[in-house]
């Protein structure tokens, strides 16, 4: 009886030894991997689920859990690819790999630029830029009389339709409506690549559609029955939006099985994108001129509260993410522009392996082509000085009285962002002073 008890006590201790060591090696691999030079490979080493997910280590860790018990507490000795893959084994879903990326963001956040990062995988990526643009121009009476929400629920079964290929609950929203599924009006279709090859892109009679050409060839109005069926014969599907403002109204779609959706929320300091939009949209933001001019803000404008509801919801919509709830739990990604101008080789990495999509090597060209970093590892932080520069001009365009205006009513959101705050012009201007606190978001 007794040495049966020391078996099953040393056997325990083993288990244990185990998968301490082996939870320091999925640790150093995962940095190894990390610090690894971005070589023109069309895999990364973490896409190859079949290697890991048989392998004897997340077997040993599911023995060990059951054998403990200690179940859904993988987070504490995994790293996040063991993760995930222990989490499929539980889901039913019938994506069938295809996995679906949602990219929210808001305006002069660089959100085209992050977009271009999926659009230009290319081979398996079908990617849409802004569809609900549609949607909002055709309800926006509707959504001001109810603050918005009353978008949210449509926004979200377009979105569900559209990641199933399904273009339908889009067309309605498409003025004038298309006539047999074909429409010459989708809203930048040029920035879709797909919707720029054969056999989307049909041949063209060049003087009547010269006005709707994609970057690549010009095409004739869109057959949306070839785009759903360009989008079903792809395996991944990407769609960026700004029009999105909370996280948890996404909560269905999220948990549709028929989908593996991952959401990155992208964020910008919010003085920056002030500043941003003042430029972008002149017309739209005189008052704030005004009041750069003035000197003066009035406490309780509209400008400013809608200001205020912004970063609120942009804030809450991060806390729901951040806080992992079991809806989205490892589908939840929280990247800073500001880290982006910094790092776009890195970053982009680590956004293809959050959605466990090989990082394609025509991304990568694409990257480095549009960041002018050069491939060689040593090189990539050359750029680093220069694109962060880019991201702070913004510092030197913005009055300081607005940059107040912004302090007081975004001040949770920039504390949470980890965007520093400016006591006096002083500091606001001087660039040896980093308005960035390193943040790390999980
Ligand atoms: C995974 O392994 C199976 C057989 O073990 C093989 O048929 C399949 O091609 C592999 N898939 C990948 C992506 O390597
Ligand atoms: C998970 O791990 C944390 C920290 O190690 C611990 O506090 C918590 O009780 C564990 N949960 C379960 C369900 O074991
Ligand atoms: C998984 O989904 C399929 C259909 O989508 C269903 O037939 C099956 O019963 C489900 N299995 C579990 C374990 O829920
Ligand atoms: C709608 O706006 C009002 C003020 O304009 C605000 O008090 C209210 O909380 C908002 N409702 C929602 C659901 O955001
Ligand atoms: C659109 O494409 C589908 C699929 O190829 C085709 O059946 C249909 O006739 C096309 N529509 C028009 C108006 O050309
Ligand atoms: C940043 O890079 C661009 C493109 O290489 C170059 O034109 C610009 O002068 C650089 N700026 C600085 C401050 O080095
Ligand atoms: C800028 O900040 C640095 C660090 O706080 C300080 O040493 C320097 O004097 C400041 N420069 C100006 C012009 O204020």
């Amino acid at each position: 009886m007794k040495t049966k008890y020391a078996i099953v006590f040393i056997c325990i201790v083993a288990l244990v030894i185990i998968e301490k060591e082996s939870n320091i090696l999925s640790r150093v691999s995962d940095k190894l991997i990390q610090r690894q030079t971005p070589q023109l490979t069309p895999h990364s080493p973490l896409d190859n689920s079949n290697t890991t997910q048989n392998g004897p280590l997340s077997m040993l860790k599911m023995l060990l859990s059951k054998l403990t018990g200690a179940k859904g507490n993988y987070t504490n000795f995994s790293d996040e690819q063991e993760d995930d893959e222990l989490e499929d084994l539980g889901t039913n879903s019938s994506s069938n790999g295809r996995k679906h990326i949602l990219l929210l963001a808001t305006t002069r956040t660089g959100s085209s630029f992050v977009g271009e990062f999926f659009n230009q995988h290319r081979e398996n990526m079908f990617y849409l830029f802004e569809p609900l643009w549609h949607v909002e121009r055709m309800l926006s009476l509707a959504a001001e009389a109810n603050n918005g929400t009353a978008l949210t629920g449509i926004y979200r079964d377009v979105l569900q339709g559209l990641f199933l290929c399904d273009f339908s609950p889009l067309e309605k929203f498409i003025s004038p409506p298309p006539e047999d599924h074909v429409t010459a009006a989708l809203f930048r279709r040029e920035s879709s690549l797909s919707l720029c090859e054969k056999p989307v892109c049909t041949p063209f009679i060049k003087e009547v559609f010269e006005r709707f050409h994609c970057k690549i060839h010009r095409c004739g109005p869109l057959n949306l029955t070839l785009a759903s069926e360009s989008c079903l014969s792809k395996q991944h599907h990407a769609i960026k939006t700004v029009r999105v403002r909370q996280l948890e109204s996404l909560q269905p779609l999220v948990e549709d099985p028929r989908l593996d959706v991952r959401v990155i929320q992208l964020v910008r300091d919010p003085r920056a994108i002030l500043a941003s939009r003042m430029v972008a949209f002149s017309s739209k933001y005189q008052t704030w001129k005004s009041w750069a001019q003035d000197g003066q803000v009035p406490e309780d404008d509209e400008e400013v509260k809608r200001l205020k509801g912004n970063c609120d919801q942009i804030r809450m919509s991060a806390e729901v993410g951040l806080s992992q709830p079991r809806w989205l739990r490892n589908r939840y990604m929280l990247v800073r522009y500001e880290d982006i101008a910094q790092y776009p080789m890195q970053k982009a990495e680590d956004m293809y392996r959050f959605t466990r999509i090989p990082f394609s090597p025509q991304a990568r060209k694409w990257i480095l082509r549009n960041t002018q970093t050069t491939p060689r590892a040593s090189d990539i932080y050359s750029t680093q000085k220069n694109s962060s520069e880019q991201a702070e001009k913004w510092r030197f365009s913005i009055p300081f009285t607005l940059v107040q205006v912004v302090q007081r009513v975004c001040e949770p959101t920039m504390k949470m962002f980890g965007y520093r705050i400016v006591d006096d012009e002083k500091m606001l201007i001087n660039k040896s002073i980093s308005l960035l606190e390193e943040r790390m978001f999980h």
